[in-house]
């Protein structure tokens, strides 16, 4: 193209964090390339839906938005699909929707800007081949975030969880070496950011060879100016005592943990194959706690497994209210082409009705724990980071290092700085609070 300068993108992310990751440098590479960034997508020479396969519901809705998308295209303009749901579909996309003209899988993204120009000539291109060695060392990510900063540390997955599809949409597990995500993390700091969350999708099994996650840990905790460290999602059976050391040992590892548990029922989690019991996950749990005080714990949960009976279904009830999560992220089980779980026979799947069911009891008993533990902690105080604007008119949202939503009065330019607050009301999920102490913004920061 002659005129990339005048070129614009429009680019929508769904699914996880790794996902807006790689949005991030999508979207760099292409500026990098003369595009500018625009928020409409009747306004782009190209559009790019980053796609998400973890559920039917999640890709019934690209689908759904594909063809809304359709109708606001303006002449010429180019419509790109990328991410898990590329990878997993490739070119069946192409011959199902013919307004899109480019398939990319997580890891074809170096080639974007070449694609994008075949496409503007009129190419349609399906681009799904794994690449062992990518981890797009010399893009710079367009960070839509300008508090926080993600992190990939990792990409693909080598566990092979029967129910999920991430192994076959993103490969094998790779890490990137450590000295390269610590001059990340010195980017980051040198942009005015003092959090950083690490991403993987069983991010402490981190390896480079040389170092684990523990190395990582105090590595980036050790970068000036990272005063928040996070990652997402550890997996229970990779908490060696030499990561857990180094949490508690890296004052800028902040005291929350999301820790996957799928189900509280033995039974289960061996036929989900997540390769620990119930009681070796509260043993995960409890080390954690003892490790790290004040630690709060989130977690995922599916429904509906099959082969789930009531009493499976009981115990993950119980194993939520034992362990006193401070929230969790609940799912009923969507059966994946292509996952493990489709050759247990068609007699074990749990019917919908059911599987609805306990989705609603579980629900409703996570949402009183939590409310019942976050109304323990109203009078305390906490250190925020501010983090944006709140959507209720004039008030900021923050966030503690535990992970707990706080809404305030401020001003926008607080924005990126520290607060201390202490918590004066709770919906029963997130938190009102009033500023106790404001604390000057970083010397960096922008
Ligand atoms: N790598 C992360 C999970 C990534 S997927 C980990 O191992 O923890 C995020 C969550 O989606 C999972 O934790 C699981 O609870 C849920 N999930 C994955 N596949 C699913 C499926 N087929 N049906 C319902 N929920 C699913
Ligand atoms: Fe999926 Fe399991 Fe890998 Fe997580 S650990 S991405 S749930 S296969
Ligand atoms: Fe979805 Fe892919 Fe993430 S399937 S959850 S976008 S790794």
């Amino acid at each position: 193209m002659t005129s990339q300068s005048e070129s614009t993108v429009y680019i929508e992310t769904y699914g996880c964090q790794m996902n807006v990751s790689d949005s991030e440098l999508m979207l760099g590479k292409l500026e990098a390339s003369g595009y500018r960034q625009v928020d409409a997508p009747d306004v782009a020479d190209v559009i790019l839906v980053n796609t998400c396969a973890i559920r039917e519901h999640a890709e019934q809705r690209v689908i759904g938005r594909l063809g809304e998308i359709k109708s606001h295209m303006k002449r010429g303009a180019i419509l790109g699909v990328t991410g898990c749901m590329a990878q997993r579909l490739g070119p069946a996309i192409l011959e199902r929707a013919s307004h899109v003209s480019l398939v990319i899988g997580p890891d074809g993204y170096r080639s974007l800007p070449l694609l994008v120009d075949n496409a503007r000539r009129g190419a349609r291109t399906s681009s799904t081949n794994f690449d062992l060695e990518e981890q797009y060392e010399d893009f710079t990510p367009r960070r839509f975030d300008r508090v926080k900063a993600w992190i990939p540390v990792q990409r693909g997955c080598d566990y092979r969880c029967t129910y999920c599809i991430v192994p076959t949409t993103r490969g094998s597990e790779r890490s990137r070496k450590l000295d390269d995500v610590v001059r990340e993390a010195e980017s980051v700091v040198a942009e005015g950011m003092s959090e950083v969350v690490l991403l993987g999708q069983t991010v402490n099994s981190y390896n480079d060879g040389v170092n684990d996650f523990g190395d990582l840990l105090r590595a980036i905790g050790g970068v000036p100016g990272i005063m928040r460290l996070r990652f997402t999602s550890p997996h229970p059976n990779d908490f060696s005592d030499r990561v857990i050391s180094a949490m508690a040992e890296t004052d800028a590892v902040c005291e929350h943990v999301h820790l996957p548990m799928q189900s509280g029922s033995s039974q289960v989690l061996k036929r989900m194959l997540r390769r620990y019991t119930r009681e070796k996950y509260f043993e995960c749990a409890a080390r954690l706690r003892a490790a790290i005080p004040g630690l709060s714990l989130t977690t995922d949960v599916i429904v509906g497994f099959p082969g789930e009976t009531d009493e499976d279904f009981e115990e993950t009830l119980s194993a939520v209210r034992e362990i006193g999560f401070d929230d969790a992220y609940t799912f009923k089980f969507s059966l994946r082409d292509g996952t493990p779980a489709t050759r247990f026979p068609a007699s074990e799947t749990v019917p919908d009705d059911v599987a609805s069911d306990r989705l609603a009891r579980l629900i409703e008993s996570v949402r009183s724990n939590v409310r019942d533990r976050n109304l323990r902690l109203l009078g305390q105080r906490r250190e925020v980071l501010i983090e944006k604007e709140a959507r209720r008119g004039g008030l900021l949202q923050a966030r503690t290092r535990d992970f707990k939503t706080v809404i305030l009065p401020g001003e926008r330019s607080m924005i990126g700085s520290y607060a201390t607050v202490e918590l004066t009301g709770t919906t029963g999920s997130t938190f009102t609070g009033a500023v106790v102490r404001e604390r000057k913004p970083l010397p960096m920061a922008v």
